[in-house]
């Protein structure tokens, strides 16, 4: 343990997956976080039909927790159908990374946020209805990520 991270998180954190972009992206998802102004950006490759995504890529100027909680949501969200990946819930990255420090937990909603915006990008893009919690999920990130664009 150093610093209050995991094993699990610092191994992470210094070998982090699929972090970048993707030029042609079928989904972006933008989400800020309102404690500490960090924003960070998810980027799916979905394909037709059965909407699996195909690769996921993470681009971030949080912390240690961030980019360790995108990485390995990226990791675990491949070869899912979008509606499967969106079940994964802030607890399930945190459980996978064997747990964060109490202080940094409010990073780890950035990854699971980033999913949804992205999601809702893709269903808006798609022409399909965007579920509920998924609509609800994007008008708050959707403020909090412009007004932290926004700051001095
Ligand atoms: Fe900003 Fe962790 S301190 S994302």
């Amino acid at each position: 343990m150093e610093y209050g991270y995991s094993e699990k998180v610092l191994d992470v954190f210094k070998n982090p997956h699929n972090i970048g972009e993707i030029k042609d992206a079928d989904a972006i998802g933008k989400v800020g976080n309102p404690a500490c102004g960090d924003l960070l950006w998810m980027f799916l490759k979905i394909g037709k039909g059965r909407h699996v995504i195909e690769d996921a890529k993470v681009k971030t100027f949080g912390c240690v927790a961030a980019i360790a909680t995108s990485s390995i949501l990226t990791d675990m969200i491949k070869g899912k159908t979008l509606e499967d990946a969106l079940r994964i819930s802030k607890q399930d990255v945190v459980s996978e990374l064997n747990g964060l420090p109490r202080q940094k937990v409010h990073c780890s909603v950035l990854a699971v946020d980033a999913l949804k915006e992205a999601a809702y990008d893709y269903y808006t893009r798609s022409g399909i209805s965007v579920p509920e919690d998924v609509k609800r999920a994007h008008e708050h990130n959707s403020i909090v990520a412009e007004r932290i664009e926004h700051m001095e």
